[in-house]
């Protein structure tokens, strides 16, 4: 079984109200337990920013699922590719709400201040992503 990552971005549609963010993380958690697909949520109530981490079919079988949910459109897949290690295998989805994403750490992955995957290359989206890990502490 292949490892692979895929980071993609979406934007929120008004399908989306601010209770779905723990539903969302709580029906992701639970499956991607079940399918050891791991990985990292980031969202500012504007932009999500999600990294997915697993076997090549699992990946492919969860970002299928995403794709069709209401609450978020424009996905845009940033990166995918096949990997050696996870770097998130900790979290079945770690989660980043907007508080952790500061100005310094948009200023240093991208040309703004303000979280914007849409203008992130897949390789800065992802080492934001590792950046934003190291703040929390180990689990
Ligand atoms: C931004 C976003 C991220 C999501 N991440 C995941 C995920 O990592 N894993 C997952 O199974 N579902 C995720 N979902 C939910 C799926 O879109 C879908 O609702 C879910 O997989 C359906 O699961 P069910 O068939 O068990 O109800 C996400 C949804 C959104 C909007």
């Amino acid at each position: 079984m292949f490892l692979t990552r895929l980071v993609y971005t979406s934007s929120v549609t008004d399908n989306f109200s601010p209770n779905d963010i723990e539903n969302i993380l709580e029906i992701a958690r639970k499956n991607n337990q079940a399918n050891n697909v791991t990985g990292m949520l980031c969202f500012n109530r504007k932009f999500f920013l999600q990294c997915l981490e697993g076997s090549r079919s699992k990946v492919n079988e969860t970002y299928h699922s995403i794709l069709n949910d209401n609450r978020h459109q424009r996905i845009i897949m940033l990166d995918y590719k096949e990997i050696s290690a996870r770097n998130f295998s900790e979290w079945s989805m770690g989660y980043m709400p907007e508080s952790s994403l500061t100005s310094p750490v948009n200023i240093k992955f991208s040309g703004t201040p303000e979280f914007n995957p849409y203008e992130m290359s897949g390789e800065s989206a992802h080492l934001m992503m590792l950046a934003l890990k190291e703040t929390i502490p180990s689990i």
